[in-house]
């Protein structure tokens, strides 16, 4: 496989815009991406029993219909206390951020132990049967309540460790530099330089 280059695109299977800003942000200078073609109605089920068998089944899925290298992600907020929920359900944790936010703040309510960790699971297909997993971790701690408007998701409770304040209260650029994505896509980039000539 050549070396990629920004005249080459990677597909992207995520319809959500956050999580395509923040890879964008991360990556996006080393490569160009596309998203699926919105005519085909992509709605992958999340059936797996981790965040690599979902984000797996999701890059095969994209790589079939399009046929070019496909980037897919699963990712979760993993609680110690609540034995790793919402985990890989962490999507269908509530209808909502909100509701989801506000379950996950009922089910810890005020356990001393709020330790906490932002797992996600990239899955690169290139040609057909041939892929790599590149995963990320951030680990933290879960607040009492939520704070700061920025980012998305679970952000306005989670606060990265070495840190005093959440997720939505950082910011992009130190969420760009130390969250799970950021972590997992450095190791996709090093991929893309060193190993994919
Ligand atoms: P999925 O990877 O699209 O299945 O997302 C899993 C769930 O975790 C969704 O509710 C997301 O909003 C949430 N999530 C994923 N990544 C982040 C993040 O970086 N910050 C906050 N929430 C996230």
């Amino acid at each position: 496989m050549k070396k990629k280059d920004k005249s080459q695109h990677i597909i992207l299977a995520t319809r959500n815009k956050n999580k395509v800003v923040e890879i964008k942000k991360i990556i996006g200078d080393l490569v160009s991406f596309a998203t699926p073609d919105r005519s085909l109605q992509i709605d992958i089920p999340e059936c797996g029993r981790s965040l690599v068998e979902n984000s797996y089944a999701k890059a095969i899925f994209v790589y079939r219909l399009h046929g070019l290298p496909t980037l897919a992600d699963d990712s979760g907020l993993f609680v110690d206390a609540l034995e790793g929920e919402p985990g890989i359900y962490s999507a269908r944790y509530g209808r909502n951020d909100e509701e989801r936010i506000a379950r996950l703040l009922h089910n810890l309510g005020d356990a001393h132990d709020r330790r906490a960790a932002f797992r996600v699971a990239f899955v690169y297909c290139y040609e057909y049967g041939k892929y790599e997993v590149f995963e990320g971790e951030c680990t933290g701690e879960i607040g009492h309540e939520p704070k700061g408007v920025s980012g998305f998701g679970y952000d306005p409770i989670f606060i990265p460790r070495g840190y005093k304040k959440t997720f939505a209260q950082l910011g992009p650029a130190t969420k760009n530099r130390i969250s799970h994505r950021a972590r997992a896509l450095r190791k996709f980039r090093k991929y893309l330089l060193e190993v994919a000539r």
